[in-house]
């Protein structure tokens, strides 16, 4: 699932941690891709908030900005928790755009019950990396 390796931590980055160094770099690589998703995913919702028409628009506006403001909520813990390791974590947007495996979207006009489907499975991937970075993380804990 992850694209690249962390890079090299600065010597004042430096965390203490009992992990192998294998395995702050396979954990940090993972929870970076998971990162950058959720800020690709944050801003592909906000796009689809901002772009929604329709019948329903009140309804799909606002339920697009509270789940942007949600997946928003996770980049913090996901960054701090690389940091936490003993990794680094992403620094900018080109950063995000070489790690993210959300595709963007890009597109004119996105018919509504096509964002709906998108945003869903899109959340659902999103879940199963997750429980599998967590399984990973977990595996390597004493
Ligand atoms: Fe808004």
């Amino acid at each position: 699932m992850s694209k690249a390796k962390s890079d090299k931590v600065s010597p004042e980055l430096d965390t203490p941690t009992d992990l192998p160094q294998a395995a702050v770099d396979k954990i940090s690589a993972s929870l970076n891709t998971l990162l950058a998703d959720a800020f690709a995913l944050y801003l592909k919702t906000k796009n689809f908030h901002w772009h929604v028409s329709g019948r329903h628009f009140r309804d799909y506006h606002l339920m697009l900005d509270e789940q942007s403001d949600a997946i928003f909520a996770t980049t913090d813990q996901l960054a701090e928790r690389v940091r936490k390791l003993g990794g680094t974590t992403v620094r900018s947007i080109g950063q995000i755009g070489k790690l993210q495996t959300i595709k963007d979207n890009n597109e004119s006009y996105v018919p509504p019950r096509e964002m709906l489907r998108v945003f869903i499975d899109e959340t659902e991937r999103r879940t199963w990396f997750l429980f599998e970075a967590s399984r990973q993380e977990g595996g390597n804990e004493a």
